[in-house]
């Protein structure tokens, strides 16, 4: 079971220190796991308040997706047999999505299972790459193709490091707390739409807190994402073929939380004409997208490119393309044929 240390009053580093110089931990040796940029902006801040780390041996990989790749894990693997890593060999995997992924996927196969603790430093790390277990490794540019279920030992969600963050990295995790309200808590909805609007991208600690624990219940349910897990990719069949879309000659590339963002206005546009959702959620949502990001305008041969590429979405079925759409929020309905001229449709009405 993995123990969450939210953002609260009490500094998250600080009772990080405490569990981790409990008994669990007595026989551990530590393995630090960062890129240039947690290794110049995070590291000395967390070695300055964890005393177990102080110790810790750190290894850096590449920024970004680039480390998700089956060499560098092999290169991990190595580090950890050269240095005599046993079962007690904790893996602290500190940054965004990528770092969790890899550090994830290495802790799950190293010696078949060692313990990890997850420390994100994106806000959509905070929000939804560090918490649930999935780990993942790219093949050939192809994403998140092989992967472990492996929950991490401890995930510790300390906001101090949103401020080492551009905007552009901010504006990725709002559109996964945008999705993440949508499906589990309408006044958070309210008032982080409320809060964009207003030309803020300041976020409260209790407004991140709030949107992690929504993640960590629904995954507690359903932590191999057998069913109602599902409910976490609203706008992802749309988002996920838009990032890769959006990599073609062009196009401006999308991040991940953006390409997920502009997925969304294409679900809600949906949800209102087949599943009968307030038309004003879909205003609202609309206003907010477009106060973060220029949105995309997609010609008919765009919606080709991209329905390639929902074609071979994990969650289709029957030969169908399957959405999650809402009938209202907090009320997400999944595995949804969704016909080909409907998605058409919804990519034209983007912009
Ligand atoms: N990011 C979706 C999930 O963790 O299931």
């Amino acid at each position: 079971m993995t123990r969450t240390i939210l953002p609260s009053r009490i500094s998250s580093l600080g009772r990080l220190n405490r569990v981790l110089s409990g008994k669990t931990f007595d026989n551990s040796r530590f393995f630090l796991i960062v890129d240039e940029n947690t290794y110049s902006h995070c590291l000395p801040i967390l070695i300055s308040h964890v005393d177990r780390l102080h110790q810790a041996e750190f290894i850096e990989v590449p920024a970004g997706e680039e480390c998700k790749d089956p060499a560098i894990a092999s290169q991990l693997w190595q580090t950890l047999l050269d240095s005599n890593a046993d079962r007690d060999t904790v893996l602290v995997n500190l940054g965004g999505g990528c770092i969790t992924d890899l550090g994830g996927f290495v802790a799950a196969s190293y010696k078949r299972g060692i313990r990890h603790i997850n420390i994100p430093t994106t806000l959509i790390g905070m929000v939804d790459a560090a918490i649930g277990g999935k780990t993942a490794l790219n093949i050939n540019g192809s994403k998140n193709q092989v992967g472990f279920f492996h929950q991490p030992a401890i995930v510790c969600i300390e906001t101090s490091f949103l401020h080492t963050l551009p905007d552009a990295e901010i504006i990725n995790g709002l559109f996964e707390m945008l999705k993440t309200f949508l499906i589990g808590n309408r006044s958070h909805f309210q008032s982080l739409c409320q809060t964009i609007l207003s030309g803020s991208l300041d976020l409260q600690p209790g407004m991140i807190a709030a949107c992690a624990e929504i993640k960590t219940a629904i995954v507690k349910q359903d932590p191999r994402d057998l069913g109602i897990r599902h409910i976490l990719n609203l706008g992802h069949t749309f988002g996920h073929a838009l990032e890769s879309f959006s990599r073609h000659p062009g196009q401006t590339p999308l991040a991940h939380g953006t390409a997920v963002g502009i997925g969304l206005l294409c679900t809600l546009y949906l949800s209102v004409r087949k599943l009968g959702l307030d038309p004003s959620v879909l205003q609202n949502y609309r206003a907010v997208a477009e106060k973060l990001v220029t949105l995309p305008h997609y010609t008919l041969r765009d919606t080709e490119g991209i329905l390639a590429y929902m074609r071979q979405d994990k969650k289709n079925s029957g030969g169908d393309i399957c959405c999650v759409l809402l009938s209202d929020i907090t009320a997400p309905v999944i595995n949804l044929p969704v016909p080909e001229n409907e998605i058409r449709d919804a990519l034209l009405k983007i912009s």
